[in-house]
């Protein structure tokens, strides 16, 4: 604070302090005229109401004194009165640093507890639960949704099925979410519209869902093409990043022949962005045990 503003602030300490001082204590002499029936002789509605005159009461003048003399003994043990900074040398910094070390002590405590616990036991625990969930919501919901379900709209994927693109096991999803994720499915719209149409009957054959099987038969061997990346069995490959395609789990749709249309003549470009500089290898921790909470069984570790 520079000494102008101390200055200001002091004299306005004082203005403020001293007159309110100073009508306390005018208020508690001052004599104030009164007739002799004990009024002050100003009177209303014809003189059935007239004013009478009370001194300030005790508990009116004792609770303001002693707000008085809270007001100087706090100006004196703490920072308020300009650049005084007070007896106690108390600091707004200080404090600050002193409750986040708390916290800092309070997380390492919490977190060296948790890495005695097995994932399936971290998985049971209310507290990491609660804590994963808190995490997932702040850094992952607004992608993946706050039930974890996914959004097709940013091909953003389901995170409490069993299905996995880049690998479900624990040291797969930990890199997934530190070092983040990008599959990038070439644009084939070049094949032609009447291709990529019989190549999406033929993705869908595969999993079985409703699909017209002379198109699905032409498209079966321009599928070589995909297998590149998707696996000649179709079941994907976490290297690349490419889904499964004999499954009824979708990312990019629900699954419609348009959606897979789309995706064959567009591309795909899905971008999971990386959680390093934000979290660390107990918060991944904590977030997996808290998906797998959400999952249940159907997502017992591989
Ligand atoms: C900006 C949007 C966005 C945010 C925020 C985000 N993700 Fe993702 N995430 C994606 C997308 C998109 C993908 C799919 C990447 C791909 O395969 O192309 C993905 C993929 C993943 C995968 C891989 C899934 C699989 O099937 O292998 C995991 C695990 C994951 N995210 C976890 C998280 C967690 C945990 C957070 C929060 C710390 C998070 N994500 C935050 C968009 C996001
Ligand atoms: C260069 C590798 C590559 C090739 C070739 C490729 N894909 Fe893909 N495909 C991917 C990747 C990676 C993804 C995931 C994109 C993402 O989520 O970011 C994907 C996603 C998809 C999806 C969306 C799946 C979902 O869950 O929503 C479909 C459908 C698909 N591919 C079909 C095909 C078909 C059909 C072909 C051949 C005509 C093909 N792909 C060729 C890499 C490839």
């Amino acid at each position: 604070m520079s000494t102008f503003w101390s200055l200001w602030v002091m004299a306005l300490v004082v203005f403020n302090l001293g007159l309110t001082l100073f009508l306390f204590s005018w208020a508690r002499k001052v004599e104030i005229p009164t007739l002799e029936d004990g009024t002050t002789g100003h009177v209303w509605a014809h003189g059935v109401l007239r004013e009478s005159v009370r001194r300030l009461p005790g508990w009116w003048v004792i609770t303001s004194a002693g707000m008085f003399v809270f007001a100087f003994v706090y100006l004196l043990l703490y920072p308020g009165f300009g650049a005084w900074k007070g007896l106690l040398g108390w600091t707004q910094h200080e404090q600050h640093a002193t409750q986040v070390a708390l916290n800092d002590a309070n997380v390492a405590e919490l977190n060296s507890r948790f890495a005695q616990l097995s994932p399936e036991q971290l998985a049971a625990n209310p507290l990491a639960q609660q804590i994963g969930e808190r995490l997932f919501i702040d850094n992952c919901a607004a992608c993946h949704q706050r039930n974890a379900r996914g959004n097709p709209l940013l091909g953003a994927p389901n995170l409490v099925d069993d299905d996995w693109t880049w690998g479900g096991d624990d040291a797969s999803i930990t890199t997934s979410i530190l070092e983040g994720r990008q599959g990038l499915m070439p644009p084939l719209g070049s094949l032609g519209a009447d291709t990529v149409t019989d190549l999406a009957h033929y993705v869908l054959s595969l999993s079985g869902a409703p699909h017209d099987a002379a198109r699905a038969t032409n498209g079966q061997p321009g599928f070589a093409l995909c297998s590149a990346c998707h696996g000649s069995d179709a079941k994907g490959n976490p290297i690349m990043g490419a889904p499964n395609l004999t499954d009824s789990t979708w990312t990019w749709s629900k699954g419609d022949l348009p959606a897979i249309e789309r995706a064959i003549t567009d591309g795909l470009h899905g971008v999971m962005p990386a959680w390093k500089a934000r979290l660390n290898q107990d918060d991944t921790r904590v977030i997996i045990a808290w998906l797998r909470s959400q999952s249940g069984d159907r997502l017992a570790r591989r």
